[in-house]
């Protein structure tokens, strides 16, 4: 499953990028607003930054406009899949800016049915928000299943892109469903790293090795952490 990490700031995404995490970026107005940046270069940096896809979002509620801004948003970079919402509007825009060989991502599902149009439209990526129906008592991952069981019933190349993710389980329920990708918060993804039984093995094998002698630990020629030794091991 890919992990796209779901925030518009280029500290989190610089972060996340050195540890191999991630294959892309989810944004959205509210996540680019926090940022008090010029919209179009804030994005172009956090495409130069990830190297994959970068979901940047319209703000029209027409058509007509939704596509205008389709078009120069994938002007701005090979990287950039256009979001639109799940509306009437948002299905015409995706079915037009599709035709045009624009990618989009048809954002704001809550429903089965929803994400059948968004396939049937030509969508890239659909985005159930799972978060925001567990916060009204409906189980998220059972859209997430009903998706991935209809457009596995009719071959739909449109892929599922988990959204409003909020704990490590959301992200391991997605990976067993079969979802391609989930996109997080930055602190979702560091939860992923955490493991107490980690930690606790770490600092015991590092108290272990301080038995050693320091003469004993390295060897003599190119004591580790000198860096020495790397340039060795690299020739
Ligand atoms: O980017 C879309 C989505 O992931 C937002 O989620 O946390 O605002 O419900 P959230």
């Amino acid at each position: 499953m890919k992990i796209f990490l779901d925030t518009a700031n280029l500290t989190e995404i610089r972060e996340a990028v050195s540890w191999g995490a991630i294959d892309g970026v989810t944004t959205n107005p509210s996540l680019v607003a926090k940022e008090q940046r010029e919209f179009f270069p804030l994005l172009e940096e956090i495409c130069e930054t990830v190297g994959g896809p970068v979901s940047m979002e319209t703000t029209c509620r027409d058509a007509a406009g939704m596509v205008e801004e389709g078009r120069a948003f994938s002007k701005l970079h090979k990287h950039i899949v256009v979001k639109c919402p799940l509306t009437k509007d948002g299905l015409k825009a995706t079915r037009q800016l599709t035709q045009e060989n624009i990618r989009v991502n048809v954002t704001l599902c809550f429903s089965a049915t929803q994400a059948l149009l968004a396939a049937k439209a030509g969508a890239f990526f659909v985005s159930p928000f799972i978060g925001r129906l567990d916060d009204i008592s409906a189980e998220g991952m059972a859209l997430v299943r009903d998706i991935k069981t209809i457009y596995g019933n009719y071959g739909f190349a449109t892929q599922i892109l988990v959204a409003s993710v909020r704990h490590p389980l959301h992200v391991l329920e997605a990976a067993k469903i079969g979802a391609d990708i989930a996109t997080m918060p930055f602190s979702v993804l560091e939860a992923l790293v955490k493991h107490p039984l980690t930690d606790i093995g770490l600092e015991r094998f590092l108290k272990d090795w301080e038995q050693l002698p320091p003469e004993a630990r390295h060897s003599q020629s190119a004591p580790l952490g000198s860096g020495a030794s790397l340039q060795r091991v690299k020739k």
